[in-house]
């Protein structure tokens, strides 16, 4: 087997080099969303989604210290994570993308709990209070506390190798939401 050594920097390995070790790792795909304090909605889209404990529930996400959704995360304490589904692509795109008006091309509404959250285009939607907040050199962990959990049938949304993609054959059949065999 060829193995393909990357340079380092400064004592630790290049950005450049992680993100060639990530890229083969498949994720789902979320949309991080979150009201500002002056009620404006915000969301980016996220790869970073992480199970933490079922007791109490929470989940984490890596946020960029540089993203207008983390700055409202931080203002309101709450935020939604929208697990795309495959007909959510282009939100997804859009929602990764510079464009100031990410909402203005989506359905969404204000959930609940007082997050927006994405209607058509997500599968699964946790509406999350934020439990507590880590800095880790350019992102911010943010665990949520989730208050509430929605699963709707469909296609997930996939990310890896650089590229957006849906779930393979089969795959789809064999798991709805909500019917996981007893003990998973
Ligand atoms: C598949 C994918 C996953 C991403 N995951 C994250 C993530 O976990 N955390 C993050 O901060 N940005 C992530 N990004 C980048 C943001 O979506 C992107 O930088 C976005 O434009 C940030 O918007 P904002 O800075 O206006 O809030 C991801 C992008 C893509 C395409």
């Amino acid at each position: 087997m060829q193995t393909i050594r990357t340079d380092t920097h400064a004592g630790q390995v290049a950005p450049r080099a992680v993100k060639d070790f990530m890229t083969g790792y498949f994720t789902g795909v979320t949309v991080v969303t979150a009201f500002s304090g002056s009620g404006r909605p915000h969301g980016l889209t996220c790869n970073s989604l992480v199970s933490v404990t079922l007791d109490p529930p929470t989940l984490l996400v890596c946020l960029d210290q540089g993203a207008g959704t983390l700055a409202a995360v931080r203002e309101t304490g709450a935020f939604a994570v929208n697990l795309m589904s495959e007909r959510g692509r282009a939100t997804a795109e859009r929602f990764a993308s510079a464009a100031p008006d990410r909402f203005d091309s989506v359905a969404w509404e204000r959930s609940a709990h007082g997050v927006p959250v994405l209607v058509d285009d997500a599968l699964s939607v946790a509406q999350c209070a934020v439990a507590d907040l880590h800095r880790v050199g350019d992102h911010t962990v943010v665990f949520g506390r989730i208050l509430d959990v929605e699963n709707r049938p469909g296609n997930p949304l996939l990310y890896g190798m650089r590229t957006f993609s849906g779930a393979p054959e089969g795959v789809l059949e064999a798991a709805v939401p909500g019917t996981l065999p007893a003990g998973r």
